[in-house]
């Protein structure tokens, strides 16, 4: 790994208070109960508080800590070339509808920030999605299009604020970036003031979509509710099987002090390079912090350093000077159709509701969907609902060489990661500081070995449904290539599906 004096943290995290809600030890009741304390769930919880609901809030860890505190926190429309893929796969109105409520996010964002004065580093800034190869230039004009004829006002630019030459670019004015956690705390103190209870450190376990619902935690403790939202990022109750249409991937993100006077001035992307993103916060000094984040890649892969060392390297080459002083990484469900999943949780479900899927876009994904959900909980619908609407089918045959293809990735490990073998012969062979898949008594075992050597060992097995882990030696989580979940080295879940620890194992 290259010298970056790094913290080895996310910004986002480093900058903004902690939190320390208490669990749930005792049953309670509320008029719904939101799963999972993202933008995605903070956003339901806060709008249906503002209905007047009463609310209560379950997070199996921290609030806004998970992939919300991981994000580049970028709010708008412009997302890659979705306008233009909409308007194929799904026709115009599909692609109004998409763009209206995407900025209807954005713009609900700044006046919520307004309204409650949060002090978030609320920046109005243009987004771009580029392009180097010039052979290109005609996605950039087809996504120019496209958006003006859904309604956002994006125009084909031949150049950008960027160090480095463009082919050209979209550019969509007047978006916004801000810092996700102050934004979030903020909207967690606003929804207690309005009577909403915040329980941390508590997972859910089961699910009884009766009249009313009832979610039951890890310690028995239940909360009885006439809606279940869950907003869990990857859904922690599927009952409608969206892990059939949900693939997971992650980014990296590094991040560097520069001169205000070298900021390139808005929030940019490119699908060249595995992705490349590029935005600036405000930093100590008076200068601006650029984030760089790229080199998408699926849960479990094993070159996770490498791809740290690409993205450094891409980022001192195109702004050079730069010590990086952050890294982290954050992980995205995408939806085989590319459109998010928010709306009731299966085609049956009265009660239950689901929020996920927001590709890299989770900001004014998150957004939209504590909007449509509150909407759909009051007896409300937004013009919107059914673009969204999570039991919609694959819409057309387009759709289905990506629903296949990710069968085929969850097949591929299911079956083929049994079949090779173990990474390690021995419990010896793993290096401190290191993990390895080894064969202990017929049994693939996830052994960790920290740095005073001393093995910690689990089972191999993804407790969702039953792929077999990897290591992530940059991260030092076990990490499912299925649909994503992770653990930390003594099996404890950090991210869903799964809602049980990897299985302890003696040597
Ligand atoms: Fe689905 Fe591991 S996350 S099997």
């Amino acid at each position: 790994m290259k010298e970056t004096r790094t913290t080895g943290g996310s910004y986002w995290i480093e900058t903004a208070p902690g939190t320390a809600y208490p669990p749930l030890n005792t049953d309670t009741e509320a008029d719904a109960v939101v799963l999972g304390a993202g933008i995605a769930g903070l956003s339901t919880a806060w709008e249906l508080a503002r209905a007047g609901r009463s609310v209560v809030v379950l997070e199996a860890g921290r609030i806004a800590r998970g992939v919300s505190g991981h994000t580049t926190a970028k709010l708008t429309a412009l997302h890659t070339f979705a306008c233009d893929r909409l308007l194929r796969t799904r026709g115009s109105e599909a692609a109004h509808l998409y763009a209206r409520s995407q900025t209807d996010a954005v713009e609900h964002a700044a006046h919520i920030v307004d309204e409650l004065g949060i002090d978030c580093d609320w920046e109005r800034v243009p987004a771009y999605t580029y392009l180097r190869d010039a052979s290109r230039t005609a996605e950039l004009r087809a996504e120019a299009e496209a958006a003006r004829s859904a309604g956002l006002p994006a125009e084909f630019v031949p150049e950008t604020g960027l160090p480095y030459a463009v082919a050209g670019a979209v550019r969509l004015a007047d978006q916004a970036q801000f810092h996700p956690r102050k934004y979030l705390l903020a909207l967690a103190d606003d929804l207690r003031a309005h009577g909403g209870r915040i329980y941390e450190h508590t997972t859910a376990v089961g699910l009884d979509e009766g009249e009313p619902c009832r979610v039951t935690t890890e310690t028995g403790a239940t909360v009885t509710a006439h809606d279940v939202v869950v907003a869990t990022h990857y859904p922690v109750f599927d009952r409608a099987l969206l892990f059939t249409r949900l693939a997971t991937h992650r980014e990296l993100a590094v991040a560097a002090p520069i001169p205000a006077d070298r900021d390139p001035q808005g929030m940019y992307i490119t699908p060249e390079l595995n992705t490349r993103s590029v935005r600036t916060a405000p930093y100590e000094d008076g200068r601006r912090l650029l984030i760089v984040t790229g080199e998408s890649f699926n849960p479990g892969a094993q070159d996770t350093p490498a791809r740290f060392d690409l993205l450094t390297d891409w980022a001192q080459q195109h702004f050079p000077g730069i010590t990086i002083t952050h890294r982290w990484a954050a992980q995205d469900t995408d939806p085989t159709d590319q459109v998010p999943l928010v709306g009731h949780l299966h085609a049956r479900a009265s009660h239950a509701y689901v929020a996920t899927g927001f590709g890299g876009w989770g900001m004014s994904g998150g957004i939209m969907a504590g909007r449509l959900l509150t909407a759909l909980i009051t007896d409300d619908r937004l013009p919107w609902s059914d673009l969204y609407d999570p039991t919609r089918i694959l819409s057309t045959v387009r759709q289905a060489p990506a629903f296949l293809h990710h069968q085929a990735n969850v097949a591929r490990h299911f079956v083929g990661d049994r079949l090779r073998p173990p990474q390690a012969k021995d419990v010896a062979d793993i290096e401190p500081g290191s993990g390895a898949v080894v064969r202990i008594d017929g049994e693939r075992c996830a052994v960790y070995r920290d740095e005073r050597g001393e093995a910690h060992v689990l089972s191999a097995r993804c407790t969702h449904l039953g792929c077999l882990v990897a290591f992530n030696s940059a991260e030092h989580t076990w990490e499912c290539p299925c649909h994503g979940s992770r653990f930390d080295t003594d099996g404890k879940v950090v991210q869903g599906p799964a809602t049980r620890p990897l299985g302890r194992r003696k040597v």
